[in-house]
């Protein structure tokens, strides 16, 4: 089994009967699917609510009953991945571009799980650019007020187009480098008018669950 499968595998375990879950999306989150879809097919009963076309394509086809977001009050949990996570469970998501509505779904939950190998867990956070989705209207002026924060934004590309997300906006992915203080940069963010979604999740975990290559898993609780 390989590592994310592992730390996937094992937040499963926290669904229980009658819960109303959300479903991440990525390479992480991809097995935590499945795994749900094999416990549905045993008699688990959820709703299930899905981050992006691609996790609700593979949530249909496994038979995981879906309800769209909107059209519920609440989640118990969302079990999702990221692209970095330091020890007070600050996490970099977005890698996939579904930052936005991972956001809103891992808000609307009484609890996310965000799973991880553990080639991702980091003393500072900013390795990885941080994916910020913009508005497509005077892309440039957003870009460069992002610029004066201190990275370098690079609008993400898909072959020859700029990618679009699910919403239809622009990723630009910031090189920052080491960030001091996500609170302070995710101010700093919400402040730019053309920032639909910045890719900082900060307070929002409340349990990491890490797959390590010897076979075992860290599970590291929110203070
Ligand atoms: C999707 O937009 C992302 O936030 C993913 O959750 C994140 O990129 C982790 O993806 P992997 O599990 O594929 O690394």
């Amino acid at each position: 089994m390989n590592v994310k499968q592992l730390a996937a595998e094992k937040a499963v375990e926290y669904v229980q009967d009658g819960m109303k879950v959300g479903l991440g999306t990525g390479s992480t989150a991809y097995y935590a699917i499945n795994k749900i879809g094999e416990r549905v097919k045993d008699g688990l009963r959820i709703t299930a609510v899905a981050t992006s076309q691609a996790s609700e394509d593979q949530a249909r086809a496994l038979g995981i009953p879906l309800v769209a977001f909107g059209d519920i009050d609440r989640l118990d949990l969302t079990i999702d991945g990221a692209d970095e996570l330091d020890g007070k469970l600050q996490l970099i998501k977005g890698g996939g571009g579904a930052l936005l509505r991972e956001k809103i779904v891992a808000m609307g939950s009484g609890r996310m799980i965000v799973i991880a190998d553990e080639n991702k867990a980091v003393d500072t956070l900013g390795k990885f650019p941080l994916p910020v989705e913009i508005v497509p209207f005077a892309w440039e002026w957003t870009v460069a007020a992002l610029a004066k924060l201190g990275c370098k934004p690079e609008l993400r590309r898909s072959g020859e187009e700029l990618y679009r997300t699910d919403n239809g906006n622009y990723i630009a992915d910031c090189h920052f480098g080491a960030i001091e203080s996500a609170p302070e940069l995710a101010a700093s963010l919400q402040r730019i008018p053309g920032v639909v979604e910045h890719g900082l999740f900060i307070g929002i975990a409340s349990l990491a669950i890490i797959g390590k290559k010897d076979g075992s898993i860290e599970i590291v609780e929110a203070e």
